[in-house]
């Protein structure tokens, strides 16, 4: 294959997972190296606002159980460290927002009036899908939305260079609402904020929430070509 062929099957490849295989070890050197590919991602004047805190074996466990037992306290009392989408969100995003929120819970057999069986689906995001490695990542509070731009594109930088190993990710910016139980967990520093946090590991192919087929917008729906 060659590399324009391969770099674009590794971009449409790249599909969020959300059941991983818990007993299939990521070994820490692969980690590493996805996260030493991961930083040469642009950013604004070679910033670098990211920060990732790796976290597997026991601190996963230990990690994963104070945030399920912080969900199940109070949902509500998880506090947003950044606006995740205005409210009400407004067309054509509200839309795109339900019909993917429906073809989730189809494809995990949660209808939306099951309320027991969201809140159980959210307990999963908190387990990270049973992936054997969750990432952290953290910014500076006091850097402004260009920082966010920057941090997307490290994010999508790590999330390919974990397929190209064979490996699978769910970017999570659910995570964000944790920082309570991740901030003393880790040690996160006061000035630094949770932008997201990301399962890692080898996805379980068999399970329908792995194998949704999004509608992906058309190329004239987003690009506009002006050349006169
Ligand atoms: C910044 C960002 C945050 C996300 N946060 C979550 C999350 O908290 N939980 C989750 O299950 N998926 C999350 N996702 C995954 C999206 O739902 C997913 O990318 C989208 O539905 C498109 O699916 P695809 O990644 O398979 O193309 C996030 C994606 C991005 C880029």
């Amino acid at each position: 294959m060659d590399s324009t062929a391969f770099t674009d099957a590794l971009i449409r490849e790249r599909r969020t997972k959300r059941a991983f295989f818990l007993d299939r070890p990521v070994p820490q050197d692969t980690v590493q190296q996805i996260l030493s590919v991961a930083r040469f991602a642009p950013s604004s004047s070679n910033t670098q606002p990211w920060r990732t805190y790796v976290v597997s074996g026991a601190a996963r466990e230990r990690i994963t159980t104070a945030a399920v037992d912080a969900f199940r306290a109070g949902p509500d009392r998880l506090a947003h460290e950044y606006p995740f989408f205005p409210d009400p969100l407004h067309a054509p995003y509200a839309e795109r927002f339900t019909a993917f929120r429906g073809q989730l819970g189809d494809a995990q057999g949660v209808h939306r009036s099951d309320k027991a069986g969201r809140m159980r689906d959210v307990e999963r995001q908190f387990l990270f899908f049973d992936a054997p490695v969750g990432l952290i990542f953290t910014m500076c509070k006091r850097l402004e939305w260009a920082s966010f731009i920057c941090y997307g594109c490290f994010l999508q930088n790590v999330m390919l260079a974990a397929r190209a190993r064979g490996l699978d990710t769910c970017p999570q910016q659910i995570w964000s609402l944790q920082s309570a139980v991740l901030r003393p967990a880790l040690g996160i520093p006061d000035d630094q904020m949770v932008v997201a946090g990301m399962s890692l590991g080898y996805a379980d192919n068999s399970r329908p929430e792995n194998n949704m087929q999004l509608r992906k917008l058309a190329l004239d729906e987003f690009a506009t070509f002006v050349d006169a």
